[in-house]
Parts: structure tokens; C-alpha cells; sequence
């Protein structure tokens, strides 16, 4: 079986044969084979149970010919060592029932020692290692999406409790962001040593922050985690929905790929992040229900763009969905591998 790295070649701007693509969420409820696995177990479940939690990241591997894994997990599976009580809830996301208020509750947050804390998580990685043939991709929230769901208690459209915490106790605040950016970089630090070749912080509901906000109450924690994160041998993916407006803070920061949320063409991302960085995206994954010439229109669309410079992965603006066909997915994995091969080859 031979590795296929072309995922980390076109990050380093290498020569590749075909764009390499992998999906957000791609271990998910739109497979069968996956719902079947809920039924017995939950996802805090499947991953306290390491061979069942690499055979769930495997899976879409070997059913889409995907160029990464990514580790089954949840962005809020880390937390829950803090002392967090959070639990995710079928259908509508993570629960959190001691939600963080007071200086005190954030005191007690405990710091993260992942041997310890998340032997199974570790333990997966080092099966993923020996069994994939393609790089395992490992990642946690970032600190303002992690906050967002501890300070709410839940999810949330507008994020008043945490927005009201940012203005009215920066101290607080910052405290909180503290805590949280310690706890990603141990944690980073340990996926890293135990098998993962990238990474990738998602900040999913940073787009909720304006522009001055961001650089205020959130860009410090993002400098220092990636700032601590320098040296670590893997690539790091930087993610969030609704993200235009903060894209050209991102150049600040030592990142390799800029994760590209679907509301902006790559072209208009490219044109404010420059050469520096590989970007990653960004298909709306809704095309997944439209007619195949459609589907395949839009990807050859994203496919063209991205290869105009390179250090360009393919991938969704945000996750897949319930209601994605399994047949859409594989289609458009060979799709992207079939039209970026011949592009590359003109
Ligand atoms: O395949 C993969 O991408 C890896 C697994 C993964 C999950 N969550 C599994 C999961 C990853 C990378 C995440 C990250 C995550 N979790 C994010 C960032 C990515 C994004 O989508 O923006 C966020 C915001 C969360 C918090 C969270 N967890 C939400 C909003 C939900 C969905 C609630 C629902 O039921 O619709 C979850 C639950 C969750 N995490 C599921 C999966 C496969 C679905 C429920 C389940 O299967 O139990």
C-alpha cells in the first residue's frame, strides 16, 4: 500500500498529479454504515473506543478515496476534562448544564494533560497512523467557538451571553481565552507527537465577531496559539464560517492554509490573503443535493480558481450534512480527482 501524500505536497506548494480533497465531517450521519454505529453508541462513546473510533475515521477513506482523514472526534471532546459538563445532543449539538459565568468558574478550569485525560483519543491516533494510507488530520475549536458554546450553555444564533461576557468583563474574557488557548496548544502538541501529519482549528462562529471585535477580545489568543504552534512538523489549517471581513487578519498569523468558508469566491480570498498561504475550500455543500452536471459545474469552477496559484486542497465551505447522498460524495471525489488530473497535465 503506498502513502499518498499529495494532501501535504500541495499544502507545500509541491508538485501534485491531482488536487487532493478531503471533507469537513466526512465521518458523519449521511452514511448508512455510520447511523447504523448510532445506534448502539454515542459519540462520546465511539471515542472512549479506540479501534471503533479508527475504523469510523477510515471509513470514508476507503468508501471515497478522500486524500486525508480526519480524526473522529468533537471539538468539545477536550473540554470535558476541564470539568465541563458537556454532553452533545442528538440533533442539536453540544449541552453544556455548568455553563461559565464568573471569574471563578474559569479559575477552576482545569489545565488539559491529554496522556491523562485522553489516553483513547491518543490511542486512536496510533492505530490511524499504522492503518492509513493517506495523512491523518487532527483539530480542536478554537477558543471563541469553544467559549461561545461554554458561555451559552448550548448553541446559539446570536451569541448575546458571550458577546455581553466580551464588552462587560474583559477581564473575564481574556481569562477564558487564556485557559482555552493552553488547552489547544497541549493539545495540538500531543495529536502531533502521537501521529497527526496537519492540523486544523475550527473557529466555526467567528464570523459572529465584526472585524474590530476580532482583532480586540480573539486575534491575541489566535497569535499566540499559532505563534506556539510554529515549530510543530505539520501544517496548520485555520477554518471559520462567515469570514470574509476577517480574512486579511489571518496573514498575520503562522499558518499554512487558510480554511475558505463558501460565501466568498476563492479568487476574492487569494486576492486578500496573497501567495503566502494554501488555501482550502470551499464548495457549498448543498450543491451535494443538486444534479451532478450541476455539482460538477460549481467544482471544476472552485477547481480552476484554486489551481491559478499553487497550494490549493479541496474541500467543503462547511460540513456535510444528513441529507448528503453517499453517491454525491463519492461522485464528486473521483469528479475532482478526474478533472484536476487532466488540468495539471494541459
Ligand atoms: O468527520 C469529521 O469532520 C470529524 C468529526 C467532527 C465532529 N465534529 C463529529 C460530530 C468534527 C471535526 C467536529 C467539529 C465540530 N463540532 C465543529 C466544527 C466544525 C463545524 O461543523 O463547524 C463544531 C461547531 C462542533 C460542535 C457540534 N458537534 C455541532 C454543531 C454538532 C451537530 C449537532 C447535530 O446533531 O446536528 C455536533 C455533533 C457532531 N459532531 C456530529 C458529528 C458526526 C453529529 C451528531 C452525531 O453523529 O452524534
Amino acid at each position: 500500500m503506498t502513502f499518498n501524500d499529495t494532501f501535504l505536497r500541495s499544502i507545500r506548494k509541491e508538485s501534485i498529479d491531482h488536487v487532493p480533497v478531503w471533507y469537513m465531517r466526512q465521518a458523519g450521519r449521511y452514511q448508512a454504515d455510520y447511523r447504523k454505529i448510532k445506534e448502539k453508541y454515542s459519540l462520546m462513546q465511539i471515542c472512549e473506543i479506540p479501534d471503533l473510533c479508527a475504523e469510523v475515521t477510515l471509513s470514508p477513506v476507503r468508501q471515497h478515496n478522500v486524500d486525508a482523514a480526519i480524526l473522529y472526534s468533537d471539538i468539545m471532546v477536550p473540554v470535558k476534562p476541564l470539568g465541563v459538563n458537556v454532553d452533545i445532543v442528538a440533533g442539536i449539538g453540544p449541552v453544556i448544564d455548568n455553563p461559565i459565568r464568573s471569574l471563578a468558574d474559569v479559575q477552576a478550569l482545569r489545565p488539559l494533560e491529554p496522556e491523562n485525560d485522553l489516553p483513547a483519543t491518543l490511542e486512536t491516533i496510533r492505530i490511524l497512523k499504522n492503518e492509513l494510507n493517506v495523512p491523518l488530520i487532527g483539530f480542536a475549536g478554537a477558543p471563541f467557538t469553544l467559549a461561545s458554546y461554554m458561555v451559552e450553555g448550548g448553541p446559539s444564533r446570536e451569541y448575546h451571553k458571550t458577546k455581553k461576557m466580551m464588552y462587560s468583563e474583559p477581564k473575564l474574557w481574556q481569562a477564558l481565552m487564556d485557559k482555552l488557548g493552553d488547552m489547544i496548544i497541549t493539545y495540538m502538541k500531543a495529536q502531533v507527537a502521537h501521529g497527526c501529519s496537519a492540523i486544523q482549528i475550527f473557529d466555526s462562529w467567528i464570523g459572529a465577531l465584526s472585524h474590530d471585535d476580532y482583532r480586540r477580545y480573539v486575534f491575541p489568543t489566535m497569535k499566540r496559539i499559532f505563534s506556539e504552534l510554529k515549530d510543530l512538523n505539520a501544517p496548520k489549517i485555520y477554518f471559520g464560517a462567515n469570514t470574509s471581513h476577517l480574512l486579511d487578519q489571518w496573514t498575520e498569523l503562522d499558518i499554512e492554509v487558510v480554511g475558505v468558508d463558501w460565501r466568498v469566491s476563492l479568487d476574492h480570498a487569494r486576492s486578500i490573503v496573497g501567495d503566502k498561504f494554501a488555501l482550502q475550500g470551499n464548495l457549498d455543500p448543498v450543491y451535494l443535493l443538486a444534479p451532478y452536471d450541476v455539482l460538477e459545474a460549481e467544482a471544476a469552477k472552485i477547481i480552476d480558481q484554486g489551481l491559478k496559484q499553487p497550494g490549493f486542497v479541496f474541500n467543503l465551505g462547511h460540513g456535510l450534512f444528513p441529507d448528503v447522498p453517499e453517491a454525491a460524495v463519492t461522485h464528486l471525489t473521483q469528479f475532482i480527482h478526474d478533472y484536476s488530473k487532466r488540468r495539471l497535465s494541459e
